[in-house]
Order: structure tokens, then sequence, then C-alpha cells
């Protein structure tokens, strides 16, 4: 890979690329409005639990409106509670409707039934996926997954998503005090899409994170894996370096 394949993307970059998406027809209108602004954006975030409740209540506190589902609505009301401002909780299938942006964050082998559940609110729409195919945990569809690449893999389980991988190899206590840092770490993330990176890498800094592109889902995303070179928490140029030692 060579280094100029890289998108680093800047504020000037995410404009560029809401613009372009305005002027092409592919951004949903929602978007258009709120990523130009610079505002906040509606964010569903379907499996609450370490992850999703770190990065969701990030957001929230960087002023989004989040709506937190699982398997337990009690739990994410709870949770919404506690975080105040624009938290709310619901089914995954309302916080996949209210979201401009999802964020999927569920153990791997729940996102097969996770794409049917959701079915056509996929369609078109942005996808933070930090999920991994954990064998220990995942069973056989995770050394499947592997084999074919956590990119392809959740392509095939949610059909239709722009899919931008994030958040998969840092720790989730490691994302809730992101923001706070001094010097940002670099979040490695891979995806096909422009503007679905764009307004994913807008959402990344909103946490503490900056974004470094560091691939397609099909020759990268196999790499944003827990226990591959790029996991862990390195500089934004650290990451770059790495980044073109792998195939
Ligand atoms: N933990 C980390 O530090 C870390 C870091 C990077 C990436 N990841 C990856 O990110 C994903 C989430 O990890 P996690 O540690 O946050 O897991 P977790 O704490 O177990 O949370 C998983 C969440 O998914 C929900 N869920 C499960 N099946 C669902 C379904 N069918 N529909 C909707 N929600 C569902 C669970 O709901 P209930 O609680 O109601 O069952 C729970 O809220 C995993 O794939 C993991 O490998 C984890």
């Amino acid at each position: 890979m060579k280094s100029d394949s890289y998108i680093n993307i800047s504020r000037r970059n995410l404009l560029q690329a809401v613009a372009a998406a305005c002027a092409l027809g592919t951004l949903p209108l929602s978007t258009r409005a709120q990523t130009a602004a610079g505002a906040k954006m509606k964010i569903g975030v379907v499996g609450s639990g370490r992850v999703g409740g770190a990065v969701g209540g990030a957001w929230v506190k960087a002023g989004h409106e989040v709506m937190f589902s699982s398997l337990n609505l009690e739990e994410d009301r709870k949770l919404a509670a506690s975080l105040g401002g624009g938290a709310r909780a619901g089914t995954p299938r309302e916080a996949a409707a209210f979201g401009t942006v999802l964020l999927i964050s569920v153990p791997y082998k729940a996102l097969p039934g996770v794409g049917k559940d959701l079915g056509d609110l996929l369609k078109g729409k942005i996808v933070i996926d930090t999920c991994n195919p954990i064998v220990g945990r995942d069973g056989d569809m995770a050394v499947a997954a592997r084999e074919k690449g956590a990119g392809l893999a959740s392509m095939d389980y949610l059909p239709g998503a722009r899919i931008v991988r994030a958040f998969n190899a840092v720790g989730y206590a490691r994302m809730a005090a992101a923001a706070g840092q001094k010097e940002r770490a670099g979040m490695p993330i891979a995806g096909d899409d422009r503007n679905a990176i764009a307004v994913a890498s807008a959402l990344i800094r909103d946490v503490g994170y900056e974004p470094v592109l560091v691939g397609t889902l099909a020759a990268m995303g196999k790499h944003l894996i827990p226990g591959t070179p790029l996991a862990g928490e390195r500089s934004p140029d650290e990451v770059r370096r790495v980044a073109v030692t792998l195939k």
C-alpha cells in the first residue's frame, strides 16, 4: 500500500465531501444539513454495551443526539437517563430509524441477526462497525469472518450499509477518556464510501481521536481487529507507518 493512498480527513475535506455529496444528491438531506453546518447529528447505537456505551456517551457529551439500543430496553433507559442531554433509548429498529449514522457494536455472532432485523433500515445508512470476530466468543462464524476479512464479512451481514470500520482495536475504557487527552491518538479506520468516511471521521474527532484512513474494507478491514499490528493506541503518524507495512 502506498502512503498516498491514505486520506487524512480534515474538516476542509469533510466539507468538500459533504458539498460533493449534496451536488450529486448522494447524501440524505438530514446529513447534509447537520454535517455541513457542523451541528449535532442523530446517532443510533445498536449494542449499548461497553463500547457502545462509552462512544455513545462521549457523543452525547459532544452535543449529539444519541439513541441507545440493545436487547434490554430498561438498561438503555437507565443509561440514557444517566447521560441526560441528547440521550434517549429505544429498540434496535427505533435506533436504526432515528440515526442518520449508526454505531453497531455487538458481539460478532449477533451481527447476522442484527442485519436481518434492521433490514431495509440499513440501506444507504452510514454504519460505524466496531464489531470484531473473536473465535473464543463467537465460534465458527468468527473463524470464517477472519478468513474472509472482517471488512468483507461485515458487508455481507449488513447489506446496503455504508460501512466504516473503527474503534475495533482500542480498549473501551480508553474510548470514554480520549476526549480529555492533549495529544490525539490515531484511530485507524477502513471504508469504501468517501462520504461515509468523512462523516464518521468528524464523529471520531468529536470523541478525541484523529481518524486515519488506512484503506478499503476489503484490503484493510482484516487488519482492524485485536491482535494485529494496528491494534492498540498510537499516534496518527505511527498508525500510518504501521499501515504501510501491511497487505
Ligand atoms: N470491549 C472492548 O474493549 C472492545 C474494543 C473494540 C471493539 N470491541 C468489539 O465491539 C463489539 C462490542 O463489544 P463490547 O465489549 O461493547 O460488548 P458488550 O459489552 O458485550 O456489549 C454488546 C452489546 O450488544 C448488545 N446486543 C447483543 N446482541 C444484540 C442484538 N441482536 N441486537 C441488539 N443489541 C445486541 C448487548 O445487549 P445486552 O446487554 O442486552 O445483551 C450489549 O449491549 C464486539 O464485537 C467487540 O469485539 C470491543
